[in-house]
């Protein structure tokens, strides 16, 4: 191929701006012309597109955010949206697409494929809910941005004897609180794919203060059935412990991706502007085992994420 583009889409994630510099780069290395599309697939629609060059991406991968906007589309999930989105990659001559992004957008990046674009598909979401890698772009930072918050309310927490509930990210995916539970040393950690039994969070809290403990930290993913303050009344009503909630939101969207975040863009966004210079498309690229893999898109996003039941186990273990 001799010309690509690129798009972030969807939430933003740490690390997209290393991505697109990785694919950016690549690509003239390979001496193809690449093109950024502002916006995700809207500004696709709208024809918001422009040459982009090795020396545009400069100082870009320290930074969080995306240098080429991003947007959740509506309009593209229309068929006259759709339609315009092909015929505008028709107008700018775009023989292949890279798309950063994750569920939804990913998903978009099938139907593309089915209509006959050659599209590569990349993991940009904190979420880490993508079942063909190992990890997403943006959760490794996401992960510590959470673990800095928990860090924090745990100063305060034993200051004043309490118990925190810290709400992190991630839909319906628990990996974020699982993760900064772990490295945060959480007492509870809940998660989406369990269950939540009101008695044994309040019995293990109970248990927590009796053996001497001074506070307790409970990590909620979003996702969980229950509301933080809803949670937070039940607590206090059934035990009688002062209870905080503590909301982190979208500062765990931003700031500046880690190196594990930065070397996964990387990685995967070189590989996409490879296989599109081979003229091999209608891919993911991920990580598992350490390796990057590359499978065919539409079987990758059809894949089953195993939830991590044994580092939640392992978390009550390490809070006895
Ligand atoms: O997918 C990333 C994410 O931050 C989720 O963790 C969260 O549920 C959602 O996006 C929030 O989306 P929005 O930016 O549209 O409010």
């Amino acid at each position: 191929m001799k010309r690509i583009g690129v798009l972030t889409s969807g939430g933003d994630a740490p690390g997209m701006n290393a991505c697109v510099r990785a694919v950016v780069r690549t690509g003239a290395y390979y001496g193809m012309e690449v093109f950024g599309i502002e916006r995700g697939y809207d500004g696709l629609i709208a024809g918001d597109i422009d040459e982009i060059g090795p020396r545009d991406v400069s100082d870009t991968i320290q930074r969080g955010g995306t240098i080429l906007k991003t947007a959740r589309s509506t309009a593209f999930l229309e068929k006259e949206g759709f339609e315009r989105a092909i015929a505008m990659l028709g107008n700018f001559k775009i023989e292949g697409l890279v798309v950063i992004g994750g569920n939804g957008s990913l998903s978009g990046a099938v139907d593309l494929k089915k209509a006959g674009v050659a599209v590569i598909g990349l993991p940009g979401t904190i979420d880490n809910d993508l079942p063909f890698t190992d990890y997403t772009i943006g959760f490794d930072t996401a992960v510590n941005t959470a673990l800095s918050a928990i860090s924090n309310v745990r100063d305060t927490s034993n200051a004043h004897e309490r118990t925190t509930i810290i709400d992190v990210m991630g839909r319906e995916c628990g990996d974020i609180a699982i993760y900064a539970g772990i490295t945060g040393g959480a007492e509870i950690i809940l998660v989406p794919e369990e269950p939540v039994d009101l008695d044994d969070v309040c019995r293990q809290l109970v248990e927590s203060r009796n053996k001497g403990k001074s506070s307790s930290i409970i990590v909620k993913a979003e996702g969980v059935d229950i509301d933080s303050n809803a949670l937070d009344e039940e607590i206090t009503k059934r035990t009688g412990l002062d209870v905080k909630v503590v909301v982190l939101g979208y500062i765990q969207r931003g700031g500046s991706p880690t190196a594990q975040d930065r070397l996964l863009a990387s990685l995967v966004g070189h590989k996409a502007a490879a296989l599109l210079h081979e003229g091999i498309s209608g891919k993911t690229v991920g990580v598992r085992g350490g390796e990057v893999v590359v499978d065919d898109i539409e079987k990758a996003m059809k894949m089953k994420r195993r939830p991590r039941r044994d580092l939640i186990e392992m978390a009550r273990t390490l809070a006895f």
